[in-house]
């Protein structure tokens, strides 16, 4: 029997696992009645079960995928929160044979934006709309408040912004929800976002490296730091949770959990015997100079993670820029800031200062460029090569400090040595190159004119 419309919900959602469980409990508790649904039945009595036990929130369980689509009001949104790849294929197959044109499949997954965008276009050929949603923050963000990143149909988001405006976390400007642009540019988003997370992480354990190894630091003074830091710029939610994290001794042994965990992204086994036999180096670190000066060590590490950490949204940012010019989807970059504010793992004071970096100039060539952001590069710069010169020295690798460093000093060069390379390849290739004083394309003769050339020989004796 099919409910009548006064209890059809107001959205549906497929795939129960943690995160679709927590995101259903969420739009629930905002006083969306929601329906849900897995193939596995026993995930929708504890889904069911839960919704009792946290006070009868509007959450309706369904055993089948007619009976769930049927449940739905028109046009009906359904959110499915699957493995990405072929299990969302199934389930779009399983739920559309039940809909109808105008309704909408919402992907909350992390999938590769191409699959979306050929999701877009087999589910139209039927009417049905489609999203494709970034959802960051993990447990906790999905049931408590994420950071959303739909893209696709600007109908279909339109049918369910009230919904994503509640459910979203909410900072000083507002939901941290936006609808992203066309075609797959919500799954991209989230992509270049969870990059950028992996890239605040890899500086952050580069900067505890260099503190541990160089500084000598202890780990309740490493807590203490990242603590201090929290309270300054670098105020975010994961230098907040490495402070804590220093905090914690192992419950199975002796001193700090930290210690204890296994490097297990580091080089393993035989390939790291060997670079340290060859090295003769088996602790791994050199020794730099004595008289390393402890307090000042903490404030120049502070400095180039900083610094480091601008280039690495620099870079972030126009990766988005560059795709959304390419696909034309005319990304809103201090938007995207601004809905990384909050709920998501990267979420930090900083976005605010780059939102309003791109206010200022929504063309921003680089966040390196804008003059605020500029500046404090210039101020920091010194500190920064400090310390970058002294990992080197002391044989520690700083790849993410190093790599920001060099894209810095990539963009405040005045000329790049790629003029040699541009005659390289005229060279054996006849490629031609452009001149710096007249327009239009160039090839020289190069090995003919350097043979009958005299000059510069015997010069160096
Ligand atoms: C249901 O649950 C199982 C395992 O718990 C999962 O593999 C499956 O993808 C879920 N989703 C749907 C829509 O059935």
């Amino acid at each position: 029997m099919e409910a009548s419309a006064a209890t059809l919900s107001r959205i549906g959602l497929a795939g129960l696992a943690v995160m679709g469980q927590n995101l259903a409990l969420n739009v629930a508790e905002k006083g969306f009645p929601i329906s849900v649904y897995n193939r596995t039945t026993s995930k929708v009595d504890e889904t069911v079960d839960r919704a009792r036990q946290e006070g009868a929130l509007p959450l309706f369980g369904q055993y089948n995928p007619r009976d769930f689509v049927l449940s739905i009001q028109r046009p009906r949104s359904v959110i499915i929160l699957v493995k990405a790849g072929a299990p969302v294929d199934q389930t779009i197959a399983a739920l559309s044979e039940h809909m109808e044109s105008g309704d909408c499949i919402i992907d909350g997954g992390n999938e590769w934006y191409e699959n979306t965008e050929r999701r877009i276009q087999e589910v139209s050929n039927r009417g049905i709309l489609y999203l494709g949603m970034g959802v960051s923050g993990g447990e906790d963000g999905a049931r408590n408040g994420p950071s959303l990143m739909p893209g696709g149909s600007y109908e279909a988001y339109s049918n369910v912004k009230d919904i994503l405006m509640k459910v979203a976390a909410q900072v000083e400007d507002g939901p941290c929800v936006t609808y992203i642009g066309e075609g797959g540019s919500g799954n991209f988003v989230k992509m270049v976002h969870n990059g950028i997370e992996y890239g605040d992480m890899q500086l952050i354990s580069e900067a505890y490296d260099v503190l541990k190894h160089v500084g000598g630091l202890s780990n309740s003074e490493l807590s203490e730091i990242f603590s201090e830091w929290n309270r300054g710029e670098l105020e975010s939610f994961l230098i907040e949770i490495t402070a804590d994290i220093f905090k914690v001794k192992d419950e199975a042994g002796d001193g700090y959990l930290v210690d204890k965990i296994l490097d297990k992204t580091g080089m393993k086994g035989t390939g790291k015997w060997t670079v340290q036999q060859e090295a003769g180096l088996h602790d791994g670190v050199v020794s730099v100079k004595s008289g390393i000066d402890k307090k000042r060590l903490i404030d120049d590490v502070r400095q180039a993670l900083y610094a480091s950490k601008i280039c690495s949204y620099a870079q972030g940012m126009n990766l988005l820029r560059s795709k959304s010019d390419e696909k034309g989807w005319n990304l809103n970059l201090g938007e995207l800031a601004r809905i990384w504010k909050g709920g998501c793992i990267i979420r930090a004071v900083f976005l605010d200062r780059i939102k309003k970096a791109y206010q200022r100039n929504p063309k921003l060539a680089s966040l390196i460029v804008d003059p605020e952001f500029a500046k404090e590069m210039v101020q920091r710069q010194a500190a920064w090569r400090r310390v970058v010169g002294l990992a080197i020295s002391a044989g520690i690798s700083t790849p993410g400090m190093c790599a920001s460093l060099a894209y810095f000093d990539t963009y405040r060069r005045a000329r790049l040595p790629a003029n040699l390379v541009q005659a390289q390849r005229d060279l054996f290739g006849a490629h031609t190159y452009e001149r710096i004083d007249r327009p239009g394309a160039f090839h020289t003769e190069w090995t003919k004119l350097a043979r009958n050339s005299t000059a510069g020989v015997g010069s160096l004796h």
